[in-house]
């Protein structure tokens, strides 16, 4: 085998990482952290150092594609710098940021320069009442700039990214869906997942074809622009709407009820610096020990190689399943990154 490609233990070839910067966040989503949520030491997180050491040894292995999460990755003062060692070190796939937008605005134009070439912003709300509830926190207004701002500067996509959680937000799927009418937006509506402790209950979870049925009812056509429905949701839709023709286009992410894993591509970093071969997955492999403990280059590579050997084939979720069967640990999304 290619000694610069990454297989894992089912034969899938690993091209794209998301590495979690910091498990720290300005908001407090209901479906991602308590309100009283603790943060590890910061001597626990990697380094920019670190990150881009990671980083390189996954990009010699042919990882081609990058992306940044949390927690919230611009809470860390570093960040512009990581993106810059990032474009230095080479993804030909693009460095993406998945943020919530909050402090976005203040360096959007360093990130752009610095190299990021994409940007997923959370909002799960089109009305800044429902964006306190689910956010816990009062800034609806500086993610409306931040999103505004994203269109305005040349990155090669903005999406919007939506969890949808019965009597919370699900009839905000049409104003959500509606804001891609004027602005040039992709607005993804995410199945909502149980994670550690978020209060993830089976009357919660609304499928996307019940998003879809919902946006079809209100008179949207959806056409699609990757797959077709027969093959499971298409990653992205034109959409007409009794608006007119949208500018942006929508799209569903079905971690439950289509699960995408046989096609999956991914590991992640975790902010305290472990190989994460599935979201679910139980085998992440440490980094950052050996890291600090001196070990070389080639011993972190076998490491990598053996974090994706023992990739789980699949994770455990499907509809209709109970949460408490499930064999979940104890981390909550933004500990392991989003
Ligand atoms: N279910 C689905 N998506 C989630 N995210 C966080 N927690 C969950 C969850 N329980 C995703 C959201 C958020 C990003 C950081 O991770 O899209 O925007
Ligand atoms: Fe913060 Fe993102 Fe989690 Fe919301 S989903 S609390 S914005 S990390």
């Amino acid at each position: 085998m290619d000694e610069r490609t990454l297989v894992d233990g089912h034969g899938r070839r690993i091209t794209y990482v998301r590495i979690s910067v910091t498990d720290r966040c300005n908001l407090r989503c209901v479906y991602c952290m308590p309100e009283d949520q603790k943060f590890r030491p910061l001597p626990h997180l990697l380094t920019r150092e670190e990150i881009s050491r990671t980083a390189r040894l996954l990009a010699s292995l042919g990882v081609t594609k990058v992306r940044i999460t949390g927690g919230e990755p611009t809470t860390r003062p570093d960040l512009v710098g990581i993106v810059s060692d990032l474009r230095d070190i080479g993804f030909p796939g693009g460095i993406a940021l998945s943020t919530n937008g909050v402090l976005f605005p203040r360096m959007a134009h360093e990130l752009l320069a610095a190299g990021l070439t994409k940007v997923n912003l959370s909002l799960d709300s089109a009305e800044a009442e429902h964006f306190r509830k689910m956010a816990r926190r009062d800034h609806f207004e500086p993610v409306l700039k931040a999103i505004d701002l994203a269109l305005a500067l040349p990155f090669d996509s903005v999406k919007i990214n939506a969890v949808v959680i019965r009597g919370m937000n699900d009839d905000q799927i049409l104003p959500l869906a509606a804001m891609t009418f004027a602005k040039d937006l992709s607005v993804r509506f995410i199945e909502f997942m149980p994670f550690g402790n978020n209060d993830w209950k089976d009357a919660d979870f609304v499928s996307w074809e019940e998003t879809r049925d919902r946006l079809l009812a209100a008179g949207y056509e959806l056409t699609p622009i990757t797959r077709t429905f027969v093959a499971g949701p298409a990653d992205e839709y034109t959409v007409r709407s009794p608006l007119g023709e949208h500018r942006g286009s929508l799209g569903f992410i079905t971690p439950i009820s289509d699960r995408f894993c046989d096609t999956c591509n991914r590991m992640r970093v975790t902010q305290d610096g472990f190989l994460k071969g599935c979201l679910f997955g139980h085998r992440d492999v440490d980094l950052l020990s050996p890291m600090r403990q001196g070990a070389t280059d080639e011993e972190l590579l076998s490491l990598v190689r053996r974090a994706a050997e023992v990739k789980e084939e699949r994770h455990p979720m499907f509809v209709g399943m109970e949460k408490r069967l499930l064999p979940l640990h104890a981390r909550n999304m933004s500990e392991i990154g989003g």
